[in-house]
């Protein structure tokens, strides 16, 4: 384990690296999940730079992921995105997940919007449909957080009871009915995952209250709060969990519906990017 001041060098290295490419100060950073990567296309001048250009980064290594940090404007609003995120199940340590998010914080990012691929518990839900985050349960079995606290970024016992900021969340709710989104809220499971979860497994985490599960999100969502960030979480329902349907789950599946909604999801975050910055 490395000590506090270790860390925060690390952190001020790697700010002083990115600002000495980057003359934007960004205000919302956004993390493109599976599939999702295609927003960066909309930023305004954009500067990108490579994860494994940035010192102290991990390098991304999953398919699908472009895995770099994308800076500039939309609709003049100053922006940071990370195309592909680090994943816990790729074998990286909760420290590694969410070290981007803590870069974010050390460059003035307030305001932070989290997406993903999830499947869909709640039986309401089709895939392609856009889901606001109200809640998470964390099933991870650890949290970015343990160990000694870095009193510099943020308090020993952050509260989660607004995890998912409330103003964000109503404006988000206004925002989907504007772009012709039907506006549904849920709570969201993170598991660690590689494996997808077995039918029972979706029948207890539906049993105690989640709509959704996933392999990621919770780690950052938890920094940011800590951060003192406000957050914003979509996920995209790329399929039915297990037992939900009588159908079998595949990481195709996963990215075709991905693909199929990514132009609705890019104007989704488009409008609430205006709306909330
Ligand atoms: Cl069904 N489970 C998990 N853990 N992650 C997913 C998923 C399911 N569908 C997309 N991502």
């Amino acid at each position: 384990m490395i000590s506090e001041q270790e860390f925060m060098e690390k952190l001020s290295e790697t700010r002083r690296s990115i600002v000495e490419r980057v003359n934007i100060e960004p205000q919302i950073g956004i993390i493109l999940g599976s599939g999702l990567g295609g927003f960066v296309d909309l930023i305004e001048n954009p500067v990108a730079i490579p994860y494994h250009e940035i010192p102290h980064f991990p390098v991304s290594t999953v398919e699908g992921h472009k895995g770099q940090l994308v800076f500039g404007k939309v609709l003049g609003k100053p922006v940071v995105a990370m195309q592909g995120r680090f994943h816990f199940y790729e074998g990286y340590s909760m420290q590694e997940v969410t070290f981007p998010v803590r870069v974010m914080q050390a460059l003035g990012v307030a305001g932070l919007i989290v997406t993903n691929a999830a499947g869909g518990i709640n039986p309401a839900y089709r895939p392609g449909d856009l889901i606001l985050i109200k809640d998470h349960i964390n099933m991870m079995g650890d949290n970015p957080l343990r160990g000694t606290n870095l009193s510099n970024l943020g308090p020993r016992f952050p509260d989660l009871s607004e995890g998912y900021d409330l103003d964000w969340r109503q404006r988000a709710l206004t925002v989907a009915r504007e772009v012709g989104i039907s506006p549904q809220e849920g709570v969201y499971a993170a598991m660690s995952g590689p494996s997808y979860e077995s039918p029972a497994e979706i029948c207890f985490l539906r049993t105690v209250g989640a709509d959704l599960v996933g392999m990621s999100t919770v780690p950052e969502v938890i920094v940011a709060n800590h951060g003192g960030m406000r957050v914003l979480g979509i996920s995209c329902v790329t399929n039915m969990a297990a037992g939900i349907l009588a159908q079998r789950l595949s990481h195709a599946e996963v990215m075709e519906t991905a693909q199929r909604i990514e132009k609705q999801f890019v104007r989704f975050v488009q409008a609430l990017v205006k709306a909330l910055a």
